[in-house]
């Protein structure tokens, strides 16, 4: 068990260090109380670094039931590759058959994705994480300029903390770009998402993810018949809120 360490100081000692040593700190101070959020997509940089520090990494996805079928498929190809046991989080059944059964399968482009990304993100998400002390993101600055360009290395999470027990949240790959994420994929020949070859950059579920075009950014590619300062799914809410 580690000590009770001071997030504002660390993440201004580590907001220039690399994606390993971020992840060198989390493994010290929280051991197998740490825990990847993997989506299946370019996030498999963190999954590669985490495990190469770490080979007993603990990763879990969001199985929201709207993956792609590729998606679903490289969460197996790198179950298998790293022999890890991706723990998958399903939706709870009885919110969810109530949801589909008042409003179908695809209210979200009537009236916006909350309620759907809700109900299969956010409700596991948070039963997952009031379990464990900390988690990593593969989030980055360069993933959405409305919404993400400040986020920090480490924080205290905004939106799943509770007043009792913060929960602590680390982003490794922060500054790095989708170049440099690309660089390091390509560079170790490392497993991705066969999505990727036609078009798609950022990737989510099925439905509300869509390939862009030369010159679009990413973020275009997700939910893009809503605003963009407001494209985030719940799962980082606290990007939403202004920082201090
Ligand atoms: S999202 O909130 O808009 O869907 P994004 O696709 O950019 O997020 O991914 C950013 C990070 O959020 C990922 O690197 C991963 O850590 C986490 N994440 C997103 N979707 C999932 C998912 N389905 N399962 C687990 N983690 C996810
Ligand atoms: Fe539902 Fe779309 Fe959110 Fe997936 S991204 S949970 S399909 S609204």
């Amino acid at each position: 068990m580690s000590q009770p360490f001071d997030v504002a100081a660390l993440a201004a000692a580590y907001a220039s260090k690399s994606p390993q040593d971020i992840l060198k700190l989390a493994f010290e101070h929280f051991g197998d109380d740490l825990w990847i959020s993997f989506s299946g997509a370019e996030d498999v940089v963190l999954v590669d670094m985490a495990w190469k520090l770490n080979k007993q990494v603990k990763v879990f996805s969001l199985d929201t039931g709207r993956l792609h079928p590729e998606t679903y498929r490289f969460i197996e190809q790198v179950r298998e590759q790293y022999g890890l046991p991706i723990e998958l989080l399903s939706p709870d059944r009885d919110r969810l058959d109530a949801f589909v059964k008042e409003k179908g399968l695809f209210s979200f482009y009537r009236d916006g994705h909350g309620e759907c990304c809700g109900i299969r993100k956010i409700e596991p998400l948070r039963r997952k994480l009031s379990t464990v002390r900390a988690w990593a993101t593969g989030q980055r600055r360069d993933q959405s300029p409305g919404t993400r360009s400040q986020v920090p290395v480490l924080e205290i999470d905004g939106a799943f903390s509770t007043p009792e027990r913060p929960l602590y949240k680390f982003n490794p790959l922060a500054q790095m770009t989708s170049e440099e994420v690309w660089g390091y994929i390509r560079m170790l020949e490392l497993p991705y998402n066969s999505l990727h070859e036609r078009g798609f950059i950022s990737i989510g579920c099925e439905p509300c993810t869509r390939p862009v075009l030369p010159r679009q950014h990413e973020r275009e590619g997700r939910w893009w018949w809503e605003e963009s300062t407001q494209k985030e799914c719940g799962l980082h809410a606290g990007n939403l809120i202004t920082k201090v």
